[in-house]
């Protein structure tokens, strides 16, 4: 499948495979900020901004786009599914990983078969644990996987509650609590040997991380654009793996998800073939656009060259907390890690406060302060957050 790159005209400092110094320019924030905070919000690009401009322009010169709004709905689609090595068909478009995970439960027969049960680790997002509870109401019980005393949740963990009554199992890749990373393939076994489905939420990775739906085995893979994939809110996928499209009807729908949406047929329920069963209404086409040009840099530089960069930084800012004597929340095992390294706090509220003061951009959850790390980061953002913790060792536990 061919990338964006080729789509962006507009000159911006992008070089193939480069990541770190060579990217920085394309982010006004990081020449005045240290940006730490992609797994909240990632930085807004000039190419972004020229993303948004281009909708305006072309909406003001020749009124309602439709078609070529559609079309850039279907861009998308191919894009996350290059980001996911997947094929379109396997993937809806959608405008948050709410939407996602409603069209997901919605196709579960939960009040009229023996599966009752949604397995959900308690490393969820909000929006997956409450949407999971919301299906109460039609019948469900929602089981908790608690973490060990390390904050890991080890496939086992799973074992011990996925059983012949489970309908779907929900895994978040990465933490957006402590960075740990799951083995979705393990859990997504798991739930398969027991006839249950396997939902992985891959907000806190998608970006950041090289990554392969289908190696992992998983079901159904979510995300969105406003984290590691650098655009602003409002654009989210669905991956579905294809063996599962003929066998999964959502009740949650809309027009776009209609086998031919210009039929504008309202006597039946008749959805698309593909994933796109799981569109929904009007795409969100401002936020396509900008959503393109955010992925466009991250496949420039490639997923496999970010990780590898952000894994290098993510060891350099762990042994320097090590050094400062912090307790790490994050594994040390690059391989059950994501982009986000926690660290814990006594008053984390304090602490990014007090960082923020001195232009250090991090968030916090629970008492950890949170710190992401993506392709325009370089070594000396490292460097400075670890000195500022250094002035503020009080604050670290
Ligand atoms: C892991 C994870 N899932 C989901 C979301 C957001 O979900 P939604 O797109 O429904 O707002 C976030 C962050 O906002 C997140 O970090």
């Amino acid at each position: 499948m061919e990338s964006l790159a080729s789509e962006y005209p507009w000159p911006v400092a992008v070089t193939a495979g480069k990541v770190g110094a060579a990217i920085r320019g394309e982010f006004p924030i990081v020449a005045h900020t240290t940006y730490l905070n992609s797994c909240s919000q990632g930085a807004l690009s000039h190419r972004v901004r020229a993303a948004y401009e281009e909708y305006l322009d072309g909406w003001d010169e020749r009124g309602a786009e439709w078609a070529h709004w559609v079309e850039r709905a279907e861009t998308a689609r191919a894009a996350f599914a290059r980001l996911l090595k997947a094929e379109p068909g396997e993937l809806a478009v959608t405008t948050s990983v709410s939407q996602g995970v409603n069209g997901v439960v919605s196709a579960l027969p939960l009040g009229r078969s023996e599966r009752t049960k949604i397995v959900i680790s308690e490393h969820e997002f909000p929006t997956v644990g409450q949407i999971a509870h919301a299906q109460e109401l039609r019948g469900a019980e929602v089981v908790h996987v608690r973490p060990e005393a390390d904050g890991s949740i080890p496939p086992e963990r799973f074992a011990e509650v996925i059983d012949q009554r489970t309908a779907l199992v929900c895994c978040t890749t990465v933490s957006y609590r402590t960075g740990h990373r799951h083995d979705v393939a393990e859990i997504a076994r798991l739930a398969h040997d027991a006839g249950a489905l396997c939902l992985a939420d891959s907000y806190q990775a998608i970006g950041a991380v090289d990554f392969d739906a289908r190696a992992l085995g998983v079901d159904f893979v979510t995300g969105g654009t406003v984290k590691y994939l650098l655009d602003s809110s409002g654009l989210g996928f669905l991956y579905v793996r294809r063996e599962l499209l003929g066998k999964l009807l959502p009740t949650q729908t809309g027009w776009f998800a209609d086998e031919d949406i210009f039929q504008m047929d309202i006597s039946d329920y008749s959805p698309a073939a593909d994933a796109r069963r799981f569109d929904a209404g009007t795409p969100p086409v401002p936020n396509i656009y900008a959503g393109l040009a955010g992925i466009s840099i991250v496949e420039e530089a490639g997923t496999a060259a970010i990780e590898e960069h952000v894994a290098g930084l993510a060891e350099r800012l762990i042994d320097g907390l090590d050094e400062l004597g912090a307790t790490v929340v994050t594994p040390r095992d690059p391989a059950r890690r994501g982009p986000l390294v926690c660290v814990r706090s006594t008053d984390v509220n304090a602490l990014v406060a007090a960082l923020a003061a001195e232009k250090i951009v991090c968030s916090e959850r629970d008492s950890n302060l949170r710190i992401a790390l993506h392709l325009y980061n370089v070594e000396e953002d490292v460097d400075r957050v670890l000195e500022a913790l250094r002035e503020r060792r009080h604050l670290l536990v």
